[in-house]
């Protein structure tokens, strides 16, 4: 497209001329990736992005070509972009993108579904939902299971949770999405580790218990939840008079990649008749693989899942799940309306904002189920298994480094390490030092107290080669020559 030209060809159009127009600005989109630099990012400073950033006029009087807007955002941002497929890209867990996935996204976005309602979205719909069946059954949860798409691990756990408040709340006749919190509600808990993901404290906040309500069991070395203390933190809000609502366990803990013991959890769930929550936005993949899925026994008794898919099933953000044990239990939260969900569709019309706590929605799930069908089971299973391998082999090396020491033992993909007689800020210099040259993307964390660095293998194609110079390159910041 030349110039802002007239504004009717702005339009997606599916005919021959509007394809061949969206089709050569997108062969533009891609042409703009082409990075300038050779590491995971340049190594420009906040300032000199500011200004180069700002340099761009938001909405000028007159619109701008796009071909030169496309250009521009390859110098600006691309070129200056944080590269997740870059193998010294090992902070956090922050994937490569594939392909099948990618250009999914331009349909995705040129045919704009909205999730929220099926004439808006109906083949979309069936497609969400036939996802939510594959992702239900490889939790080995039954035919009554199934799930909405979210934004992220966030929002799944907080859907997950808040379904869990509902329902204790429905335990006890009450509606709490009409009449608010029962007064029972100040001795609600929600349990969980204390190496949980942050989103159960917000998921708390957010629904009104507060953050105090969170009651962190202590964990093992590992960063597992130990079942003795679970059981300990259970009698205590006994003899206290508390009820534990949910227990929400994690299926690969953020820093260590630590897999609470799901069965087991789960039995101390039933036993009590609270939710049983597990956020598997970190290993929830491992269902893919024979090798991997019995790590995760016990998740098929989960009253909600976490499933992120822009972790490593390498998809673009956003792209997450909550799977549902049973799709009735969605009713907790719905609100329905005269425009959307009226309850008087046709039959077999399904209205997915019944599930969510999002109205206009996006068609994530054509993207992840355009690579898993590219994909398959095997060659998925492979790409995970050799991570996990790739995660023991520089657990490996670090254990066998004169400078450099394991925190935890290494369960998922990251392995936490520090630098024995070098403290907190000589670890946060070298992190940042890597960063502000554009060397690495290094992780730094604080495990039960204890200053660390990580390295989070996302990237199948990365090497025990690539494993041994980022060792080797972490190594010469404590110990330089
Ligand atoms: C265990 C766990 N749960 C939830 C989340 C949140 O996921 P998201 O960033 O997709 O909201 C993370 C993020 O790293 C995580 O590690």
């Amino acid at each position: 497209m030349s110039g802002p030209g007239d504004w009717r060809d702005l339009f997606v159009a599916t005919d021959e001329r509007g394809l061949r127009t969206l089709s050569e600005a997108a062969a533009k989109a891609v042409d703009s990736l082409d990075h300038a630099s050779s590491g995971p990012r340049s190594s420009d400073t906040p300032s000199q992005l500011r200004e180069r950033v700002r340099a761009l006029e938001v909405c000028p009087v007159e619109g701008v070509a796009l071909d030169r807007v496309l250009d521009e955002f390859g110098r600006v941002l691309w070129a200056h972009a944080v590269r997740p497929s870059h193998v010294a890209s090992v902070a956090h867990l922050h994937p490569p993108s594939v392909v099948p996935a990618v250009v999914t996204e331009l349909a995705i976005s040129a045919s704009n579904q909205s999730m929220d309602s099926w004439d808006q979205s109906p083949a979309a719909t069936e497609m969400e939902l036939h996802l939510m069946d594959f992702l239900a059954r490889r939790l080995g949860l039954a035919e009554v299971a199934s799930g909405v798409m979210t934004s992220g691990g966030t929002a799944s756990n907080v859907l997950g949770l808040t379904l869990s408040r509902s329902w204790a709340a429905a335990k006890l006749g009450v509606d709490v999405l009409k009449a608010g919190l029962p007064p029972e509600a100040r001795r609600w808990r929600l349990v969980t580790s204390d190496q949980a993901h942050f989103s159960v404290q917000r998921a708390a906040a957010q629904l009104g218990l507060g953050r105090d309500a969170v009651v962190n069991v202590a964990t093992d070395r590992t960063g597992a939840m130990d079942v003795d203390a679970l059981d300990a933190t259970l009698s205590q809000l006994d003899e206290a008079g508390l009820v534990p609502i949910a227990i929400s366990a994690t299926a690969g803990t953020t820093d260590l990649g630590a897999i609470d013991p799901l069965a087991q959890i789960a039995e101390r769930a039933r036993r009590r008749g609270a939710w049983f929550h597990v956020d598997a936005a970190v290993a929830g993949a491992f269902v893919m693989s024979e090798a991997l899925r019995p790590r995760l026994a016990g998740i098929e008794a989960a009253d909600s899942v976490t499933i992120d898919f822009h972790k490593l099933w390498w998809q673009p953000f956003n792209a997450s799940a909550l799977v549902v044990r049973d799709v009735e239990r969605f009713d907790l939260l719905r609100v329905r309306s005269d425009y959307l969900d009226r309850g008087d569709e046709l039959d077999g019309m399904v209205n997915l904002v019944g599930r969510s706590l999002d109205t206009s929605r996006r068609f994530d799930a054509a993207k992840v189920v355009a690579a898993l069908r590219t994909i398959g089971t095997s060659t998925f299973a492979e790409m995970i298994e050799s991570l996990v391998e790739l995660t023991v082999y520089a657990a490996r090396r670090i254990e066998a480094s004169e400078v450099l020491a394991l925190v935890a033992p290494v369960s998922a993909v990251s392995v936490v390490f520090d630098a024995p007689g070098h403290d907190a800020d000589e670890l946060r210099r070298v992190q940042q030092g890597l960063l502000a040259r554009g060397e690495m993307i290094l992780g730094r964390t604080v495990i039960k107290g204890r200053a660390a660095l990580k390295f989070t293998f996302m990237n199948p194609l990365a090497t025990r080669a690539d494993v041994d110079e980022l060792i080797a390159v972490v190594t010469r910041g404590f110990v330089p020559g």
